[in-house]
């Protein structure tokens, strides 16, 4: 029987490529996305005055480690072929204001010059820049009157920024959602003599739940009350793009959006708007939910990861920052 009607239109249509993907030559040429070690990021929590790494009880393979093993860890991160890390760094001690944050002798300060010093250009730093792990309080800002006070809160972000560039960051990135950080911290870095130092916005941060494990890990709880007061509710979508609008008219060189897989909509939608780079960050609870699904045997960890990685570049991530980085380079290292 003929496949085509008396009008010359094929009388139904076929899926040629669909049944030629038996091949896997096929498969690979016409694969869409693609991730690749050099999409990654991969985020260290160093601590102060501990003797050796500490283990995570919510985030299985992750560690807490001293600034003495910093080395080891950038040198098997960059010898994974992985070309960017995030420092987050656990004070010795905490304060009402937080100025273990700011300290040229912090725990951050240190171990941006360590890497800097060691490793030169062969890994980008990026730099955390909040106060919740420095605050006794847990807050992301400084707390007056039982309040977040967005504008002092600014005014320190904009310190902390200001040391870590001086310590060799390439890229400060605030996360403590004040109004104005970005804009604040763009001015007190050029008046600073730190222009070329660059700016993620955590520009749409979402009051999460998967944010969980990363309070274990970074003891950055808030004592009392939530961070729904400063962080995005993740009902709106709309209001989500007006953030990132407004860090990019604030100067921010890069956007990101955490966490990363139940937003991917959002994501979507920041790449049509805007040509800077976009960054997501698949975090703590994304990384947990799989690893504790692994251990049980429900689901078979490499595949999903790969799955994960694979959404959210597809959404339109240019970078990624995610816990799982080393495996998924090892991973992709082995695939070609
Ligand atoms: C705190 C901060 C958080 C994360 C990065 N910086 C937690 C929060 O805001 O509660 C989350 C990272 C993760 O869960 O992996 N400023
Ligand atoms: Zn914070």
């Amino acid at each position: 029987m003929s496949r085509i009607n008396s009008g010359g239109e094929p009388a139904f249509p076929i899926t040629r490529l669909r049944r030629l993907r038996r091949s896997s030559s096929i498969r690979d040429l016409f694969q869409e996305t693609r991730v690749s070690v050099r999409d990654l990021i991969y985020p260290i929590f160093v601590q102060d005055e501990i003797d050796g790494p500490l283990n995570i009880d919510s985030m299985p393979d992750i560690k807490r480690i001293p600034i003495s093993n910093l080395a080891d860890e950038i040198q098997e991160i960059i010898d994974l072929g992985i070309r960017g890390v995030i420092l987050f760094g656990i004070p010795s001690n905490k304060s009402d204001d937080g100025n273990s944050a700011y300290s040229n002798r912090g725990i951050v300060q240190r171990s941006i010059k360590l890497v800097r010093q060691n490793f030169g250009e062969r890994v980008a730093l990026i730099s955390d820049v909040c106060l919740c792990q420095y605050t006794m309080h847990g807050q992301c800002g400084i707390v007056s009157n039982g309040n977040v006070d967005n504008d002092k809160s600014i005014g320190i972000l904009a310190k902390v920024a200001v040391s870590h560039a001086k310590a060799g960051a390439d890229i400060v990135a605030p996360s403590a959602m004040m109004d104005g950080q970005v804009g604040h911290i763009r001015t007190a870095l050029d008046e600073s003599g730190f222009s070329g130092v660059a700016i993620m916005g955590y520009s749409a941060k979402h009051a999460s739940s998967l944010y969980a494990p990363f309070r274990d890990a970074s003891s950055s709880a808030p004592r009392s009350g939530d961070r729904t007061s400063y962080q995005l509710p993740f009902y709106n979508r709309r209001e989500a793009i007006r953030e990132i609008e407004l860090d990019i008219r604030e100067g921010a060189d890069i956007v990101m959006i955490k966490p990363a897989i139940p937003y991917l909509d959002i994501i979507y939608q920041a790449r049509k708007i805007t040509n800077l780079p976009i960054c997501a960050y698949s975090v703590s609870g994304e990384y947990s939910l799989i690893k504790a699904a692994a251990a049980e045997g429900w689901i078979d960890e490499n595949n999903l990861i790969t799955e994960f990685i694979t959404s959210i570049k597809r959404a339109g991530s240019d970078i990624i920052i995610t816990y799982h980085a080393k495996k998924m380079a090892s991973l992709l290292n082995n695939n070609i």
